[in-house]
């Protein structure tokens, strides 16, 4: 088969249907359009009388990004040459440029990792701090940028300051306030995060990159909660370091994620793991994904679901997710028992929605929407985050909010 044939067979799968669905919609991608959000809720193989809305843990690939990565798992495994994997360097390339482009940061400040947790703790171990340095965090960080934190602290004899959370946030001067009064002269690094898995909490990270910024203090945001699902640019909010995962939000594959470093910062970050590849003149965020052999597939994977989201536009993708939330949030807050934990302000939130019932048990309301609507969410069972949280993409229907809701209100009442 010649090289042309080749390809050509090698992308006629779902991708292409995906590709062609998606470009030859007759319908715009506007928020309230349910035809074309149905359309590609069908690009997904999502069992059919299932109601997925754990998209803040984990997401679905789509059958276009599943074929691709497929494709080239096959393909690296039927001829695993250097002749044949040459070429997954400049694909691995193309996306970084793509996530790039998708963040709004130039490509040398991407490194491809394995998920959020190894990008922050790329930055938690590898930063030079010294005895008595400051880092400030919130409760609410996930423990990746929190528990690693105390960790490093307890080793080098750092201090760390959490700031409480708020439920729900009132207002963005809140949540800086929280952080602006724990920063002091020996404050090195400020690490929040970006939306919050816990309770749906935006933070301002582009005023918290500007108090930090002026102070000389690194700024770290976990975005695992915003990749994939917000518009983002990375640029404009000013932060020094971001992490995310591929296989949240961005719909991609499991354990894949990338670390952007701000290029005037690149030089204060040492690398984690240095093997095989390693030279000082690695160039740009690729000296923190010197990994030995990488699973080049993968990359591909994470490159089609960039296009995915380009297929579609990012910026409505963020605006689809916010009116599923709205719908979701403003329907539960008017239930008798339902408490929002999730403010209705979309400065102040994002695809996150948390509640708590007062007059059932949790576990029966998280068991009964499983039991009796398939409808996955997730569950937080104690704590001030204490309650049940939904989180669609745009796999979800406007009709599947109604449907949840509905659901809550059999349960609860
Ligand atoms: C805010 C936040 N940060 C980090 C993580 C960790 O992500 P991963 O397990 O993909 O590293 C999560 C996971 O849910 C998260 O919600």
């Amino acid at each position: 088969m010649t090289h042309s044939r080749r390809d050509l067979v090698r992308h006629a799968g779902a991708w292409l249907a995906t590709v062609s669905a998606l470009k030859a919609a007759p319908v715009s991608p506007a928020a309230g359009n349910e035809d074309y959000w149905r359309m590609v809720k069908r690009q997904f193989p999502l069992e059919d009388k299932l109601i997925y809305l754990n998209a803040a843990n984990v997401c679905p690939a789509s059958r276009g990004v599943l074929d691709r990565h497929l494709e080239y798992l096959r393909d690296f495994q039927a001829n695993p040459s250097f002749q044949n994997r040459m070429k997954y360097e400049a694909m691995a390339e193309r996306a970084r440029g793509k996530a790039g482009a998708l963040l709004g940061c130039d490509k040398e400040e991407i490194a491809f990792t394995r998920n959020t947790s190894e990008s922050t703790n790329t930055v938690v171990n590898g930063l030079d701090l010294r005895e008595g340095d400051e880092i400030v965090i919130t409760a609410h960080n996930h423990p990746s940028n929190n528990d690693s934190w105390k960790v490093k602290a307890k080793r080098h004899r750092l201090v760390v300051k959490e700031a409480v959370v708020p439920i729900p946030a009132k207002s963005q001067q809140q949540l800086l306030d929280s952080i602006a009064s724990l920063v002091t002269p020996r404050t090195k690094v400020i690490a929040v995060t970006h939306l919050t898995n816990t309770t749906g909490n935006a933070y301002p990270a582009k005023a918290i990159a500007s108090l930090a910024r002026q102070k000389g203090i690194w700024m770290h945001l976990d975005g695992a909660q915003t990749l994939g699902a917000l518009n983002v640019n990375l640029r404009d909010i000013g932060c020094d370091s971001y992490a995310g995962s591929a296989h949240k939000w961005l719909m991609g594959p499991l354990e894949a994620g990338l670390l952007y470093v701000r290029t005037e910062r690149m030089s204060e970050l040492w690398p984690q793991v240095v093997t095989a590849g390693w030279s000082d003149k690695v160039a740009g965020a690729r000296k923190f994904e010197v990994y030995g052999q990488r699973d080049n597939p993968r990359l591909v994977a994470v490159e089609a679901a960039l296009d995915f989201l380009q297929l579609i536009g990012m910026e409505h993708v963020d605006a689809r997710l916010r009116a599923l939330v709205k719908r979701g949030k403003e329907q539960l807050a008017a239930i008798p028992g339902v408490e929002l934990k999730t403010s209705l302000d979309p400065q102040l939130s994002g695809g996150v929605i948390k509640f708590n019932v007062k007059s059932k048990p949790l576990k029966e309301v998280y068991d009964g929407l499983w039991t009796r609507h398939r409808i996955a969410i997730a569950q937080t069972p104690a704590g001030d985050a204490q309650g049940l949280r939904i989180s669609p993409h745009i796999y979800n229907t406007m009709d599947e909010m109604d449907q949840v809701v509905a659901a809550v209100k059999e349960l609860v009442g």
